[in-house]
């Protein structure tokens, strides 16, 4: 027993768990590269400035939930990243990536830190993988991203997800929603709760977003923003739509649908796991053309994207049993030395097998056979070699394979040959 506990919202991942994380950013990897996406990596920590420009100051994120620190007295504040579209941008303006290539397509796997209540699937270090489509925004770009994040579900079998999306408009459209709703809204000052009598001056819109029961009913009579929207934006957002159809991605639009991120214009979406408690969210994003004008640069930078968190994502495959073959999965085979003598024949023996390229284990503490036989099975190996006095002399092994217990003799060439065929690699699978 320690007497230090991780610090409240972050956790240990364990070995096993790990698997399962590799085995998501392994379909991460290869699915965003397939889509022509490259990896960026950006640093943990910004300027406090950064985020308040780009989430926004009066979101929650920006508002309650940053670790902001003074790194010295004299030293400009930072902030640990809430999220990383904002970093991400930053570091494209900053490198003038637009001057090199019209478009730039990354992607990401990152730490963030949220300093959120933490609760089952909300942490204060959590984790997302996420893609910045940079540099065009039509819809054929929107619907790429949101693509790519929709085939990484399918690709490691996750069902009963809910796509949501919604059209935010220009920003001239949701300057005149703002009135319309800030006019709707006044007469309810005096029963509004406090969030959002703070939001109706600052970010009205934020209102239509709000958890509260008792806002339910005043929040639904509210002017919908589709209906101030210019015949462009609309035909924008049906021709994203549309290429979901062609491609079998199902959808609901969701006219309330508002993110906690105010960098958002035109198509914003989000993603919801049946699975999930209240924090139900596992992805969102959209469209974030004004960003970088936020960031000092002198026009708008069309760019969309996507994040969804890893956390809520493996809460959902671990519900579903998407982790099962993934868990029977064992080292191939495991040496087992009969007599303590032995122990070192059987080292150089594990040696060979791994310099062969076989994924071997072997005792390392000199227990007793049938020890090591529950090791074996204990970690799910696929075979037993077994190493006594007859093996040595004749140099020949008995070979068990363990799933169905059929055992042969054989030379160390002839195990090797054996384990290296995709058979009995495909046992590991
Ligand atoms: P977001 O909706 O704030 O968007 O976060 C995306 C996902 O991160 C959420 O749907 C959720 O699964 C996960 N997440 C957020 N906070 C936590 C937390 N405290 N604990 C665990 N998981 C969490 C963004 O961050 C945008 N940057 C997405 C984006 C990319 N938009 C455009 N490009």
């Amino acid at each position: 027993m320690s007497q230090y506990q991780a610090v409240k919202g972050t956790r240990d991942i364990f070995p096993e768990e790990v698997t399962r994380w590799k085995h998501i950013e392994g379909v991460v990897h290869s699915l965003a590269s397939m889509f022509g996406f490259s990896e960026i990596r950006t640093p943990v920590f910004e300027y406090t400035e950064l985020f308040q420009r780009g989430i926004g100051a009066t979101t929650d994120i920006v508002g309650k939930e940053m670790f902001t620190f003074l790194p010295d007295p004299t030293g400009r504040s930072l902030t640990l990243r809430p999220e990383m579209t904002a970093g991400v941008m930053r570091a494209a303006l900053q490198k003038n990536l637009l001057s090199m290539a019209p478009v730039h397509k990354l992607y990401y796997i990152s730490e963030l830190f949220r300093k959120e209540r933490p609760q089952a699937g909300r942490q204060r270090q959590f984790s997302q993988f996420g893609a910045e489509l940079i540099g065009v925004s039509t819809p054929a770009a929107v619907a790429e991203v949101i693509t790519l994040m929709m085939q990484v579900f399918e690709s490691l079998g996750v069902r009963g997800l809910k796509l949501r999306l919604n059209t935010l408009g220009g920003s001239e459209e949701r300057l005149r929603y703002r009135d319309a709703l800030q006019g709707y809204f006044a007469p309810f000052h005096a029963v509004l709760d406090e969030a959002s009598k703070e939001r109706l001056e600052k970010n009205p819109l934020r209102i239509l977003d709000s958890k509260n029961p008792d806002m339910q009913e005043i929040v639904a009579g509210a002017p919908r923003l589709y209906d101030y929207l210019t015949a462009s934006s609309v035909e924008d957002f049906e021709k994203v739509l549309f290429y979901l159809r062609e491609r079998g991605i199902g959808y609901e639009i969701d006219h309330r649908l508002v993110r906690g991120l105010d960098y958002y214009c035109n198509t914003a979406f989000e993603v919801t796991s049946s699975e999930l408690g209240a924090q139900d969210a596992i992805g969102g994003g959209g469209r974030y053309d004004g960003l970088a004008k936020e960031f000092g640069s002198s026009s708008d930078v069309p760019a969309s994207g996507f994040a969804v968190g890893m956390e809520r994502l493996l809460i959902t495959m671990e519900k579903q049993g998407l982790f099962a073959a993934l868990d029977s999965r064992g080292p191939l085979v495991y040496v087992i030395v009969q007599t303590l003598e032995l122990g070192d024949h059987g080292l150089q023996i594990a040696y060979r097998l791994r310099k062969a390229g076989i994924k071997t284990e072997i005792d390392l503490a000199a227990r007793s056979m049938k020890a090591q036989m529950r090791e074996a099975n204990r970690i799910r190996a696929s075979y037993a070699l077994f190493i006594g006095a007859t093996e040595v002399e004749t140099g020949l092994y008995a070979l068990k394979n363990l799933v169905t217990s059929e055992q042969t003799t054989l030379s160390l060439d002839a195990v090797i040959e054996i384990l290296r065929e995709p058979a009995a690699k495909e046992l590991m699978q």
